[in-house]
C-alpha cells in the first residue's frame, strides 16, 4: 500500500531539485503525477522540455504513472490548461505543489525592474496562477481531501539582504497560502509552507562557503530528498488537521514556524497623544524586543 495510492498531483518545478524528489516520492508512493517544469535556466529566461521528461521516464520504468508538462507557472490561461490535463488524464486533482522558481539576486539599490518582476511572475503569481484554477475544480468538485503545498524559504522568513525580489515574493506566497487556509477549508482544502534547504544548483554556488552547514553534493543531510518527508505528509489524507502553516525542512531537521502573533500592544481610549504613543512604545516595544533585530546595525 502507497501513502497516496489513488491520488492525483500536480508539481511544478518537478523537473529538477527539490521538486523532481517530490515527484518522484509521490509516484512511488501510489500518486499520478503531472510533471511541470518549464526548463529553464536559474535566472529564467529559456526553455528545456528535457528535465521534466527525464523524470517521467524515471518513474515510468520504476512503475510509476507520470506525465511531463512544459508549461511556464506565469502563464494564467496556458496554467488553466494544464489542470485540465492533470485532471483530463488523471480524472482528478488532489495534490497541488507550487515548487517552481528562479532567482536574481542583486542589493535593492542596484535592482532593475526585470529583476523584480521576473522574480515575483514565476513565484507570487505563478502559484496564484495554479491555485486559482485548481481551487475552482475543487470547489467543483466537494468531497475530496484536497492539497496546496507551497515552497517558500528561509530569504523572506528571515530577511536575506541581497534577494529583496525572492524575499518579498516568498512572503507573498505565505500571504496568499494562510489566505486560501482560511478560504478554501470549506472545500476540503488545506494549504501550507515548505521553506526548504538543500543543496540544488540553486544553492550550489554556496559550496564549502556556509558556516552553518555542510553544503556540499555528498552530504545526504542536504539533500533534496531530506525535505521530502513532510511534503509526502502533507499530501497525505490524515494531515487534514494541520492547515495554515510553515514547515522548515532540510539540513535532517523539520521545523514548525509560529504564524504571527501580537507580543505587546499599549493602548489608549481617545485620541493618541504622540509623545505619550512614543515614550509607550519605546517602553514596550524595547522590553519585548528581547533579541537585536539581525536586520538592522543601529537596534541594540
Ligand atoms: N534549494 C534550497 O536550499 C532552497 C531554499 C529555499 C527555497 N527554495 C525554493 O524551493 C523550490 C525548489 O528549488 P530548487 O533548489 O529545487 O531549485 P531548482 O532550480 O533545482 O528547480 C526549480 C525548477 O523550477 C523550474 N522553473 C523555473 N521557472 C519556471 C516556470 N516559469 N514554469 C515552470 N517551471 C519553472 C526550473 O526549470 C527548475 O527545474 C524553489 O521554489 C526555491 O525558490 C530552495
Amino acid at each position: 500500500m502507497g501513502k497516496l495510492d489513488g491520488r492525483v498531483a500536480v508539481i511544478t518545478g518537478g523537473g529538477r531539485g527539490i521538486g523532481a524528489a517530490v515527484a518522484e516520492c509521490f509516484a512511488a508512493e501510489g500518486a499520478s503525477v503531472l510533471v511541470n517544469d518549464l526548463g529553464a535556466p536559474m535566472e529564467g529566461g529559456g526553455s528545456d522540455a528535457g528535465p521534466a521528461q527525464e523524470v517521467v521516464e524515471r518513474i515510468n520504468a520504476a512503475g510509476g504513472k507520470a506525465l511531463a508538462d512544459g508549461t511556464d507557472v506565469t502563464n494564467f490561461e496556458a496554467v488553466e490548461a494544464m489542470i485540465q490535463r492533470a485532471t483530463g488524464e488523471f480524472g482528478r486533482l488532489d495534490i497541488l505543489v507550487n515548487v517552481a522558481g528562479i532567482i536574481r539576486d542583486g542589493m535593492i539599490f542596484k535592482m532593475d525592474e526585470t529583476q523584480w518582476d521576473s522574480v515575483i511572475d514565476v513565484h507570487l503569481k505563478g502559484t496564484f496562477n495554479t491555485i486559482r484554477h485548481a481551487s475552482a475544480w475543487w470547489r467543483a468538485n466537494r468531497g475530496g481531501q484536497y492539497r496546496i503545498i507551497n515552497f517558500v524559504s528561509g530569504s523572506g522568513l528571515y530577511g536575506s539582504p541581497t534577494q529583496p525580489n525572492y524575499a518579498a515574493a516568498k512572503m507573498g506566497i505565505v500571504g496568499l497560502t494562510f489566505s486560501c487556509a482560511n478560504s478554501l477549508g470549506g472545500y476540503g482544502v488545506t494549504a501550507n509552507c515548505i521553506a526548504p534547504i538543500a543543496f540544488t544548483r540553486m544553492t550550489a554556488s554556496l559550496e564549502g562557503k556556509s558556516t552553518v552547514m555542510d553544503y556540499s553534493p555528498d552530504n545526504p543531510r542536504i539533500s533534496a530528498e531530506n525535505v521530502v518527508p513532510p511534503v509526502l505528509y502533507l499530501a497525505m489524507e490524515q494531515s487534514d488537521w494541520l492547515n495554515g502553516r510553515v514547515i522548515e525542512a532540510g539540513n535532517g531537521k523539520i521545523g514548525l514556524f509560529s504564524n504571527p502573533v501580537m507580543t505587546r500592544q499599549i493602548m489608549t481610549d481617545g485620541l493618541w497623544d504622540n509623545d505619550v504613543a512614543i515614550n509607550e512604545m519605546e517602553t514596550a516595544f524595547r522590553e519585548a524586543i528581547y533579541q537585536p533585530n539581525p536586520f538592522s546595525r543601529s537596534s541594540t
